[in-house]
This record gives C-alpha cells, structure tokens and sequence, in this order.
C-alpha cells in the first residue's frame, strides 16, 4: 500500500496520463463513488500531461476475466415472487451486512483461488463444485496434500443463507458463514495453513503479495488492507449470493403462486410434472397425517432449506449430535448423501425414512410414529421411486451454469 502510495506520486509527477486514471480509480473506490480532495488535487495537477498510449496494466484482467467496471450482479438478484417477507425473514445476513458486487466479486476469486491453500494445490471449489451444486463428486474430499481426506461429506451451497440460525457445517459448529470461511483454511487436511504452518496470518502475507488482491480488496473495502474479517466478509457475500431459485419445480411453483396471489399453497398439482413427479410432490409436501411422507416440514419449500427448530434424522440409533441438512436443491447433483456420505443414492435415502430410522435423543419428534417409536412409512416401491423422481425437480441448471458463480481464473 505504501508502495503504492510512493509510485502513484511519482506516476503523476512524471505526468502520465494513465496514472490520472490509475489515481481516480483507486479514489472512486477507496470513497464508494464520491470524490476525495486527495482525488481531486491530482486531477488539477496532472491537466496539461501528454497522454501516454497504453492503458495502466490491471491484474484483475491479466490473472482473471472479471471486468471491474462491468461487474457482475450480485446485490441485487431477480427472485421469483414466492422470495416474498416469509422467505427473507430467514435470511442469516448479520445486521449491518451487505452484498455488495465488488465484495462478491472479490468473494468469487478467493473461493477459486487455489493460492489459499498452502501448497497451491486446492481451492474451495476443488470441494464445493459448481456443476455439482456446490458439492464434491465424492464422499470424502481430498485436502491440499492429495493423500489425506476429509471426514464428513461436502456440502453444497445453494440457499445458504436462508438456513435463519446462520449455523454452519453439518453439526452447526460454526456460529456462522462468516467464522465457517476461516475453517477449511486453517484446517490440517482441507487446505493446511494449521498452526505450525503460521495460521490465518501467513495466508493474509501470502495474499498481500499478489496484485490482484491490492486491487480487488481497495475495489471491494476502499483499502488494499487485507485481514481475515474482510477475507470472511468477501467469501460469506459470495456464499450468500448463491441462490437457487430455478429449478423445475421453481418454474411450475411460480405459476400456481402468481394465480393464486399471496396464498402460499404449495401442495397443489403442478403443470409439466409427469404423474410420477407430481405423486412424488404430493408425498413430500403432505404431511403424515394426511398420508403423504412429511418431508416439507422440515425441508420446507420454496428454499428447501431445513426449518429452524429441526432436529436429526435418525441415523444411527443413541444419536446425541444435531445436525443439519443442506438445501435439497441441487440434491440430485450429489453423488453422496447425509453428514457421512453413507448413502450413494437417493433411494437409499428414501429408504432410510421409509423403514430405517432410529432413536436416540436428537431424534426429531416428527420422525415418530403415533406411538412415539421411530416412523415407519410403509410406502409402495412407486411411491419410493415418486419421491425420488420429485426430489430430481429441485435441480437448478440455470444455478450450477450461472457465470456469476463461475471460475473467474483464465
Ligand atoms: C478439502 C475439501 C474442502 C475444501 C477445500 C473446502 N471445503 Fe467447505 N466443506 C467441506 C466439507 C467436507 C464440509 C462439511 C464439513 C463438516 O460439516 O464437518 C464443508 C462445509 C462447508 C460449508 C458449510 C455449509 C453449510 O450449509 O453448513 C461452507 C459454507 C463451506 N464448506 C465453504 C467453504 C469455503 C468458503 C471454502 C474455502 C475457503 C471451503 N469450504 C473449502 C469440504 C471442503
Ligand atoms: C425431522 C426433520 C426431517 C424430516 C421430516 C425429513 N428430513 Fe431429510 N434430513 C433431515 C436432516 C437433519 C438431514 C441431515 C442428516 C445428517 O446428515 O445427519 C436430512 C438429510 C436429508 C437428505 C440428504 C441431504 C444431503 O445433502 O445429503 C435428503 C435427500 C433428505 N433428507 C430427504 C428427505 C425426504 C425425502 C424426507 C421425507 C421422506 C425427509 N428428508 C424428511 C431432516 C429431516
């Protein structure tokens, strides 16, 4: 920063014309728009220079193909109408927050950036991979070091911030998306910089020695200072942007809901849905006092996020841990299936709600049966393959090809 201070001076000292545009760049953005006296002094003084031919180097454009001055749109997404007050009376954007394009943008390269694991060998999205929704391919993610793995599955990270107690990862350990985005950086396997290898603060002069980083941190925080706040900020605005809204379902869902106004009904009939979707549909919205299979209540739509107050499903019996689930969105785009990835398809996961659930005390009451043991739905093999069948409508390709959430690298 300094450095850059001493060249900007000389720059225009010397009188070159890309340094006017180098400096006004840097004051629009250390300001957020306005101009600075600092700003305005080195226009005056720079009026009579021979312009010089070529525009300043950027290293945005050189490393990535973002153009700071056309950035993509991030704060202000179009949502369907049903993202009304009882949807955005979820969301876990702290107080004081906001999505902004330049913090998302930033978000975006770190969240591609391999340099933010020690050996340059991963990124985030080596286990959190777009054309899968977020998710890894596999059950276990490989670390930065190829040899050692992690010990629960990916998540994907569609509708993140709709999960309203703001928890992060499957047992809700971190407080929230903002302290979960210094977890897999400081982790031993995931990308290495533990304690012995200097911790958050040898990422941070790691990352303060790349170009691109003066630049996008100056154009998303006003200063090219880099700390971890603003390494957490940057990821949770990208993180929180990643909002899957259209799916099949979506595109049936917002017909029956613009035709029926403000009457939020999800368990109706949806037009392009086969019979076996729309049975599947059915099941799933309907509760099982209604004999349908009871799943809305916790994967509760249109986000498909899990509902606050839930507790576990049953697993593995005794259970004492409270886990969360994942949007179901996208869900037919992993290859592996709850916090272990134990189950390699979804009809195994039918499966386990059908005859396999088991007690223990973070067994979610509405997980039992009339009598209070563990449910037993009893469902057809049509009725299994319906669930499953409805459960591929939740995959959103217009999410999992959206540029905005694309990797930025060339
Ligand atoms: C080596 C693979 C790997 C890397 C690299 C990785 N993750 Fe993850 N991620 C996982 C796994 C595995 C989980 C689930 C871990 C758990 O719950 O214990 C997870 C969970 C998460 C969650 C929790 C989602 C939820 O709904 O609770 C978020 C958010 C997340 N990762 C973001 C990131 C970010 C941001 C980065 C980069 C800074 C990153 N991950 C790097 C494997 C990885
Ligand atoms: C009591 C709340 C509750 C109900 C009811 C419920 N689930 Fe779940 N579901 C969860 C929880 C919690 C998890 C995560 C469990 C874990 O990994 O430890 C989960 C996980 C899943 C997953 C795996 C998600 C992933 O990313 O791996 C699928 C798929 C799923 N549920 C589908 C269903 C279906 C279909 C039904 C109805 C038959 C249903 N759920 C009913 C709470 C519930």
């Amino acid at each position: 920063m300094l450095m850059k201070k001493v060249s900007l001076r000389r720059l225009v000292k010397a009188g070159s014309a890309w340094a006017i545009g180098l400096s006004l760049g840097l004051s629009l953005a250390a300001c957020g728009g306005g101009s600075t006296t600092a700003g305005q002094s080195v226009t005056s003084a720079t009026t009579t220079t021979i312009p010089s031919p070529s525009p300043p180097p950027s290293a945005v454009a050189t490393v990535t193909t973002i153009d700071v001055n056309a950035l993509a749109n991030y704060a202000a997404p179009t949502l369907p109408a049903y993202y009304d007050g009882s949807v955005r009376a979820l969301d876990n954007l702290p107080a004081g927050s906001s999505i902004t394009d330049r913090g998302a943008t930033l978000g975006r390269v770190l969240f591609y950036d391999k340099q933010l694991s020690i050996n340059g060998a991963v990124s985030c999205a080596s286990c959190h991979r777009q054309a899968f929704g977020f998710d890894d391919a596999v059950r276990f993610s490989t670390g930065f070091a190829g040899t050692a793995f992690t010990t629960a599955h990916a998540m994907r990270l569609g509708n993140i911030r709709y999960w309203q107690p703001g928890t992060m990862f499957w047992d809700r350990r971190a407080a929230s998306v903002e302290a979960q985005a210094s977890q897999p950086i400081i982790h031993p396997v995931e990308m290495g910089w533990d304690t012995a290898a200097g911790g958050m603060s040898a990422l941070i002069s790691r990352l303060q020695g790349l170009a691109y980083y003066q630049e996008l941190f100056t154009l998303a925080f006003g200063s090219a200072t880099i700390t971890e706040a603003r390494i957490q900020d940057a990821l949770a605005q990208f993180e929180r942007s990643m909002i899957s809204s259209s799916s099949r379902w979506d595109t049936a869902y917002t017909q029956v809901f613009n035709a029926n106004g403000p009457n939020r009904n999800l368990n109706v009939t949806l037009s392009g849905f086969t019979a076996q979707e729309d049975r599947g549909r059915q099941l799933f919205m309907t509760g099982q006092g209604g004999s349908g299979a009871g799943c809305a209540a916790c994967h509760v739509p249109p986000t498909f996020v899990l509902a606050s107050g839930s507790r576990s499903n049953g697993l593995d019996a005794g259970e004492r841990t409270l886990f969360k689930s994942p949007s179901l969105k996208n869900v037919g785009l992993s290859k592996a299936f709850m916090h272990d990835g134990r189950f390699s398809t979804l009809a195994d996961v039918v499966e386990h709600y059908n005859s396999g659930v088991q007690d223990g005390p973070a067994l979610d009451n509405r997980l039992r049966g009339p009598s209070g043991a563990p449910q037993r739905l009893g469902l057809s093999a049509a009725d299994k393959a319906a669930l499953v069948s409805f459960m591929l409508t939740l995959n959103d390709t217009t999410f999992v090809n959206d540029p905005r959430f694309s990797n930025p690298f060339r």
